[in-house]
This record gives structure tokens, C-alpha cells and sequence, in this order.
């Protein structure tokens, strides 16, 4: 065999949708192939655009991203986040012949309406936690009445991450069922919510390249999505990862496939949805089996800067396999031994209020330590060049090394050594998988 000759079929002209850390890691992943593919990212932001070039059209502005990529002569389109999806970015270039990795809108509602995956996971008997779904008031709150707390009330549509209450009190629980329904709290995604047991135990992300029927599972991991050291303060996007997730023996992702993996992409393909793109499956370990949290219709932010790093296999070539229907034949992925950490530098503050525009000074590429890579997120050039913080999340610093504690150690070196006025950042990521050697 010629292991080293480039397909002829690997598009040489790919535009990356999307401006944070997973977009950044992807740009990276893509860009790094034996192709050497021209890479155009949308709209990027100021670390991207030290690797390639960047073009100010807004992730969820359809039109715009259709007329770039044909002004640009683009051959295949990868988008990293849910907004365009649902919007039926996709669609649209499908509509003209334009190869994308992403689902449709129909396959991005299994994101974008928590209802109708709660609907197609009890249609299949998919393992997940029993609910119930309302638009008033009052039978919600009689419902609520007869569960136990801890409970869980989830607005119904895309909330960036904020739309779901684990209430520890009926109080509480109630609260959120006013704030959504009457109060107007996450508008339309907030007018239809789900009230669902709470289920217990730890949290992986599984991430499954799906094409039609056929799919490869990705190396696993684990986020950390509270804000505070410990698992503590308010849900974020996500503080940090590691990959893999040990606590997924062999035999439990043996199982994971069986009873959730293979059945949900079954299940999707069988509602009528083509899917083509990242099923991300939020899966709770728990102590009577896994069970799916929700799903997600495109890679996870931070998962993917610790997933796509340890990845030998070549990325385009296997989101083209994906995207052009050629995903069985796709041969096993390989992976690096390594271990990857992903620490998320948060602007102080998120994810409520946060200062924009403080100034980020990076150590020298040398000084950083082996194997670390410094994803942007929400940075921007201001008006005197400087890279400055634009968002929640600014930087993810993932480092790969022989061991967990190693990866870690590195990972927090690079972060101490990044300096910005309003730099906050977890200080456990990693610490559960490590304590419980
Ligand atoms: P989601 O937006 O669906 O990812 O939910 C955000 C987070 O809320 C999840 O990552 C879990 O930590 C938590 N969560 C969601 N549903 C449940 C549930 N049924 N039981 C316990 N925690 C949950
Ligand atoms: N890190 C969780 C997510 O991407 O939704």
C-alpha cells in the first residue's frame, strides 16, 4: 500500500465556520493534513487568524457564508456551531451541491428542541431520564408536586448552554417554571420546558462522527462544566477537559454502543433524518447504566481541543468520508497513547457579567511547555494590535504528555505563565480522574 499519498478525492479548499476554542482546534486538525488544504475560517477570531486567514461573516448569518463560499471557490464546508445548523446552513448548501459537514436543520433539532429528542429517546427506549413537557403554568407545577428533588426544568430550545435548573428545592423548581413560562426568561426557547428526573452520577461526552448509518465513536472525555473549583457555582459552556475519560472502561463503551450509540444513530436515521455531522451524546454513568442527558449536533467546546490533539488519523479525510457517504469504509481511528488536558482561561466574571478588551500577553512559543497548544476563544485585536479578551471563555490550553498529572502540570504551566487582567481559571481540571488512581 502507499500509506503517504494524498487521495486525490480530499478537497483542497475548506472553510471553517465558527469563532471559538473547538473552531480553532478544528482549523488546527484541518490544516495539519497530508492534503494541505487552503483553509478559510468564518469568522474566526485572533488566534485563528495567526494560522489562516479569517473573514468577518457572522457564524449565524446563512446567506453571507453561502455567497463566501462560492465567491471562494470552497469545496467543503465543516461548522462547528449549533446556531447556523438550526438555521439550515446546511440545507442551503446543499442546495448547491456543496459537500458540509454538519446536519441539516431536521438532524440539528436533536439539539435545538430538547422536547422532540426527549420524544424520539422514549419512542426508541433509548436509556434517559423519565419527563414531562408543558407550556402552562399551573400543570407544571402540579407535576412538579409529584416528583422528588432534586429536579430538573429544561426550556425547551437552544438557551447558549443556560437553559436548563437543577433545582434542590420545590421552591426553586417552581421558580424556574414561572420565570420560563410566564417571566419570559431564554424568550421562544423558554415557552415550552421539560420537567425531568434528576439522574446521578458522573457526566462523559461521547462524540460519534455519524454518517447516515454508519459512525466512529471518538476518543473519549470529560468536561468540567461548573464554573468553581469542585464542581461548584453555575453551569458554563464548559471550564475544561480531558481525554480519555478512564472511568469508560473498555466494557462500559462496549456497552455505551450497544445500548445508546447504535441505537440513537438507528433511531435518527429511522425518523427520516440523514444526519451528517458530530452527534455529541451528554451521557450520566449512572449507578444502573449509562443514560443520555441530551444530545448535541456538532463537537463539544472543550471537548474537541482534547479529542481532535490525540487523534493520528487524518481529520479531512475522515469528515469527507462522512460527508461523501463513505464512512464504512472508513478504516479504525488511530490514536495516540497520550493523555490531553484542556484548561479554559475564563474572563473573571462569566458566565455572568465579564470585562471585554483587557489585554493578553502570551509567552514565547519556546518558553511554553512540550506539547501545549494555546486555542483562542473570545479574543480580538483592538485598536493598537494587541490580543485583547471579546467573550466568556478566551483561551483553551490543552497539553498532551505520557501521563494525566503530566498533561495537567503542563496544561497549568502554560496558563501561569499567559498574562491578562481578568484571567480565572479552574484549578482542578482533571483532579476526579487523578484522585482516583
Ligand atoms: P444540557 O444543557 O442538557 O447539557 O444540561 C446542562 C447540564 O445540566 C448537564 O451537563 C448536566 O450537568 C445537567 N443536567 C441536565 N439534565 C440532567 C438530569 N436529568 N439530571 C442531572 N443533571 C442534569
Ligand atoms: N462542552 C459542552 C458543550 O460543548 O456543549
Amino acid at each position: 500500500m502507499f500509506p503517504d499519498v494524498v487521495s486525490p478525492a480530499l478537497p483542497r479548499s475548506l472553510l471553517v465556520v465558527g469563532s471559538g476554542g473547538r473552531e480553532h482546534a478544528l482549523v488546527r486538525a484541518l490544516l495539519a493534513s497530508p492534503a494541505a488544504p487552503r483553509v478559510l475560517c468564518a469568522p474566526g477570531n485572533a488566534g485563528i487568524a495567526l494560522e489562516t486567514p479569517c473573514v468577518p461573516v457572522a457564524a449565524d448569518d446563512v446567506p453571507g457564508l453561502v455567497a463566501l463560499a462560492q465567491r471562494e471557490k470552497i469545496e467543503f464546508v465543516v461548522v462547528g456551531p449549533e446556531v447556523p445548523l438550526s438555521l439550515g446552513l446546511a440545507d442551503r448548501l446543499h442546495e448547491i451541491g456543496l459537500p458540509v459537514y454538519g446536519p441539516k436543520a431536521d438532524g440539528a433539532r436533536l439539539e435545538a428542541s430538547k422536547i422532540f429528542t426527549k420524544q424520539l429517546l422514549l419512542k426508541h427506549r433509548i436509556p434517559t431520564a423519565p419527563a414531562a413537557f408543558f407550556s402552562e403554568v399551573a400543570p407544571a407545577l402540579a407535576y412538579l408536586r409529584t416528583r422528588a428533588i432534586p429536579i430538573v426544568i429544561k426550556a425547551d430550545g437552544l438557551a447558549a448552554g443556560k437553559g436548563v435548573i437543577v433545582a434542590t428545592s420545590l421552591a426553586e423548581a417552581e421558580a424556574a417554571v414561572r420565570d420560563m413560562l410566564d417571566g419570559g426568561k431564554f424568550g421562544s426557547a423558554g415557552r415550552q420546558l421539560l420537567v425531568e428526573d434528576c439522574l446521578f452520577g458522573e457526566e462523559t461526552s461521547i462524540l460519534v462522527v455519524v454518517s447516515g448509518r454508519d459512525y466512529v465513536i471518538l476518543p473519549t472525555s470529560q468536561d468540567h462544566k461548573r464554573v468553581g473549583d469542585g464542581d461548584t457555582g453555575p453551569n458554563t459552556g464548559g471550564m475544561g477537559t480531558y481525554s480519555p475519560a478512564e472511568v469508560v472502561t473498555p466494557a462500559l463503551l462496549a456497552r455505551i454502543e450497544d445500548e445508546i450509540v447504535r441505537p440513537s444513530v438507528h433511531a435518527i436515521a429511522d425518523e427520516g433524518i440523514a444526519f451528517c455531522g458530530t452527534l455529541f451524546i451528554g451521557i450520566m454513568l449512572t449507578p444502573s447504566g449509562p443514560s443520555v442527558i441530551e444530545y448535541n449536533t456538532r463537537f463539544g467546546d472543550p471537548e474537541t481541543q482534547v479529542v481532535l490533539p490525540r487523534l493520528a488519523t487524518d481529520l479531512l479525510a475522515l469528515l469527507w468520508a462522512a460527508a461523501t457517504g463513505r464512512l464504512a469504509a472508513f478504516g479504525p481511528l488511530a490514536v495516540k497513547p497520550d493523555y490531553a488536558v484542556c484548561v479554559v482561561i475564563a474572563a473573571r466574571g462569566y458566565p455572568d457579567a465579564y470585562p471585554k478588551g483587557d489585554v493578553i500577553t502570551f509567552p514565547a512559543p519556546a518558553a511554553l511547555p512540550p506539547a501545549t497548544t494555546v486555542y483562542h476563544a473570545g479574543t480580538a485585536r483592538n485598536a493598537a494590535d494587541q490580543i485583547v479578551t471579546n467573550g466568556g471563555r478566551v483561551l483553551g490550553v490543552t497539553a498532551l504528555a505520557p501521563t494525566l498529572a503530566a498533561a495537567a502540570a503542563n496544561a497549568y504551566a502554560a496558563c501561569a505563565a499567559i498574562r491578562c487582567a481578568s484571567k480565572y481559571f479552574r484549578r482542578d481540571i482533571g483532579a476526579r480522574q487523578l484522585n482516583r488512581r
